[in-house]
């Protein structure tokens, strides 16, 4: 059995107090609640309030980026070494929106996944398709080349704790979700690729979470597939009733 990983992506919204609030009335709504891991990735602002509020709960804290260098001249970069010293070892790599609007690449993808692993993080490695791409009939070899790629050079060792969220792109912030058996037909293309790459008893432990317009009303379905180890939540994460409703599916 895996254990379900629920995080969310708070993109970049919420300040500081935001946070706070947010933490007040989330984390009695989820006390106890050890069934699924919890995850909560704010923007890197709003780290130092997210844990403070978090300390001592069942709730770990999360970046949305990290880069692959120990440290330079990297303007607007954050290192590991700058997250780990807040105690922070788990971030999401690789999303679609960096993807989209701020010029990540595979190759990018690859590197910060590497320097994050290698430094103990708990990664979480987002994968997808945009619509022109399923239309045509190409999401198979799409997830395939981005897993490809994202994990090139990287040992099944050194993966032990990567973590891969599927997100089609047609369905994030659009309230367009993937069927559960769409979702579950991509994952298996995914743990397949991973099994290549990593091996099968690697795949067969690898969480894959979904992403992409999940709410309280359609969580229930889309977990009960086998192939889904959890979700990766944006704007219904805002919330701490919505999120409480879908941590709590
Ligand atoms: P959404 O975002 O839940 O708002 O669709 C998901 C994500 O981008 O991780």
């Amino acid at each position: 059995m895996r254990k379900k990983v629920m995080a969310a992506n708070w993109k970049m919204y919420k300040t500081p107090d935001q946070s706070r609030d947010f933490f007040r009335d989330f984390l009695p709504l989820v006390a106890g609640h050890t069934r699924d891991e919890i995850v909560v990735c704010p923007s890197f602002l709003n780290i130092p309030a997210a844990l403070d509020a978090a300390k001592g709960s069942n709730v770990a804290i999360g970046a949305q980026n990290v880069h692959w260098k120990e440290e330079g001249a990297f303007t607007g970069e954050t290192s590991v070494g700058q997250l780990l010293a807040w105690g922070v070892n788990n971030v999401i790599i690789g999303h679609s929106e960096r993807r989209q609007y701020f010029g990540e690449t595979d190759d990018t993808v690859n590197l910060r996944l590497k320097t994050a692993l290698e430094a103990g993080f708990t990664p979480i490695c987002c994968v997808g398709e945009v619509l022109e791409e399923r239309e045509a009939g190409m999401t198979d070899d799409i997830l395939r080349r981005q897993c490809v790629r994202a994990f090139h050079a990287i040992s099944a060792k050194k993966a032990a704790k990567l973590v891969v969220a599927y997100e089609p792109v047609w369905a994030i912030g659009t309230g367009k979700t993937a069927t559960p058996e769409i979702a579950a037909e991509a994952h298996a293309v995914i743990r397949k690729e991973a099994t290549e790459i990593f091996g099968e008893d690697f795949a067969n432990q690898l969480r894959i979470l979904y992403g992409g317009s999940v709410k309280p009303d359609n969580v229930s379905s889309l977990m009960a597939q086998e192939e889904i180890d959890g979700a990766l939540v944006g704007g219904a994460s805002l919330d701490p009733k919505s999120f409480t409703a879908i941590v709590k599916y």
